[in-house]
C-alpha cells in the first residue's frame, strides 16, 4: 500500500496553518530556499564534470558560462532570495558586503548565509553543505544577536541530501528522494544523544591550544571507545555530531585568537540547531546566541555537541 510520507512543503505549509496571523511570507521564503538547495544539489553532483566542460571563465558544451560551484551557489541564493520580495537584505559568507533588496521590493526578512560550507573538499568528493539562519527586521540594523533567529538550518550533500531546519520547535530533517525531486521528512524531532563518543577538532592546532583545551584532549583519549572524526566541512562534521552525539570544538588558539568559524553565518545556526535537538552550545563559556555581534563577518570560538560532553570540556576549562 501506499505510505504518505509528509513533504518539506507539506510541512511548511503545516507550519503557517499553525502560526497565528501567518501571512506566507515566511513560508514562501522557505520554499524559495528548498528550491534553491535542489538545484544547488543537482550541480554539486555534476562538480566533478567540470573539468571536463570547461574551468571557470570558459563555456560548456551547451554554450553557458562555467561559474565555479561556490560562486554559482553564492549568485543562485542572492538572486533567487532577492528577487522573493521577503527579504531586507541578504549576507552572504562569500561577500564582504550585505546586498540589500531594492526599496520597492523589499520584504521583512534578514537572511544569512554560506553557500557552500566546506567547499575546499569539492576536489576530493566529500560531503559539504549551505548553511542559512533567518531574523526578523528591526529597525535598520543587520546584527542582531543569535539568540533572536526565527529559522536555522543547512542542507547537506553527501551520499544522500539532506535538508536540516528549526523555526524553533524542534529539529526535522528531510531527504532528497532522486526520482521525485521532494524533500521527504524523514528525521522528525531529531535529539542527540545526551553524551556521544566522537570528538571532533582540527588536532593539527593542538600545539597552539590554551592548556585546559589541550587537557580535556588527552583525557578524553583515555575513555573507553572514544574515536576522532573530523570531515573539515563544518555541516557534515556537525551532522554526524546531530545523529551519533559527541562534541564539535573549533576553539580560538594563539594563531587565530577569534576562532575561525564566523558568529553569524556558521556559529549561531547552528548552536540554534543544537540546542533544538536538545544539545549545548558554548563559545568562551557562554552562549554564543547571547553575542551582541558588531560586524557581519566576525569570527567565534566554539564548541557544541551532545550535552553531557559539552560540560565535561566545560569542566576542564572552568
Ligand atoms: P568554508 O568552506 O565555508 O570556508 O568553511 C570551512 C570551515 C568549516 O566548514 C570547517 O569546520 C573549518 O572551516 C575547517 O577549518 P580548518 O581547515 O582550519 O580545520
Ligand atoms: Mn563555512
Ligand atoms: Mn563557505
Amino acid at each position: 500500500m501506499y505510505k504518505y510520507v509528509p513533504t518539506f512543503t507539506d510541512y511548511i505549509i503545516q507550519e503557517q496553518r499553525n502560526a497565528n496571523h501567518a501571512t506566507g511570507s515566511f513560508t514562501n521564503l522557505m520554499a524559495q530556499i528548498e528550491n534553491s538547495a535542489k538545484i544547488i544539489a543537482s550541480h554539486v553532483k555534476a562538480s566533478g564534470l567540470v573539468d571536463i566542460l570547461g574551468k571557470t571563465g570558459e563555456t560548456n558544451t551547451f554554450g553557458e558560462e562555467v561559474q565555479k560551484l561556490d560562486e554559482f551557489t553564492n549568485k543562485l541564493l542572492v538572486d533567487t532570495l532577492i528577487s522573493s520580495g521577503e527579504v531586507y537584505a541578504v549576507i552572504s559568507e562569500e561577500m564582504e558586503q550585505p546586498v540589500y533588496a531594492p526599496k520597492e521590493h523589499a520584504g521583512n526578512y534578514i537572511v544569512y548565509f554560506d553557500p557552500l560550507d566546506g567547499s575546499s573538499n569539492i576536489d576530493t568528493n566529500s560531503p559539504i553543505g549551505t548553511i542559512f539562519s533567518i531574523y526578523k527586521k528591526e529597525g535598520d540594523t543587520l546584527l542582531q544577536p543569535g539568540k533572536n533567529q526565527i529559522a536555522a538550518g543547512y542542507i547537506i550533500y553527501g551520499s544522500s541530501v539532506m535538508f536540516v531546519y528549526t523555526f524553533g520547535h524542534g529539529v526535522n530533517g528531510f531527504t532528497l528522494d532522486p526520482a521525485v525531486g521532494s524533500f521527504l521528512l524523514s528525521h522528525p524531532n531529531m535529539q542527540m544523544p545526551k553524551k556521544g563518543k566522537i570528538y571532533s577538532i582540527n588536532e593539527a592546532y593542538y600545539n597552539r591550544l590554551d592548556k585546559g583545551i589541550q587537557e580535556y584532549i588527552t583525557a578524553i583519549k583515555d575513555q573507553d571507545g572514544m574515536r576522532a572524526r573530523f570531515v573539515g566541512s563544518l555541516v557534515a562534521d556537525m551532522h554526524r555530531t546531530f545523529i551519533k552525539g559527541g562534541v564539535f570544538l573549533y576553539p580560538a588558539d594563539k594563531k587565530q585568537p577569534e576562532g575561525k568559524l564566523r558568529l553569524m553565518l556558521e556559529v549561531n545556526p547552528f548552536a540554534f540547531l543544537a540546542e533544538q535537538a536538545g544539545g549545548k552550545a558554548i563559545s568562551n563559556l557562554a552562549s554564543p546566541l547571547d553575542i551582541i555581534p558588531t560586524s557581519i563577518h566576525q569570527r567565534a570560538s566554539i564548541v557544541m555537541g551532545s550535552s553531557e560532553n559539552v560540560d565535561e570540556y566545560l569542566s576542564y576549562i572552568k
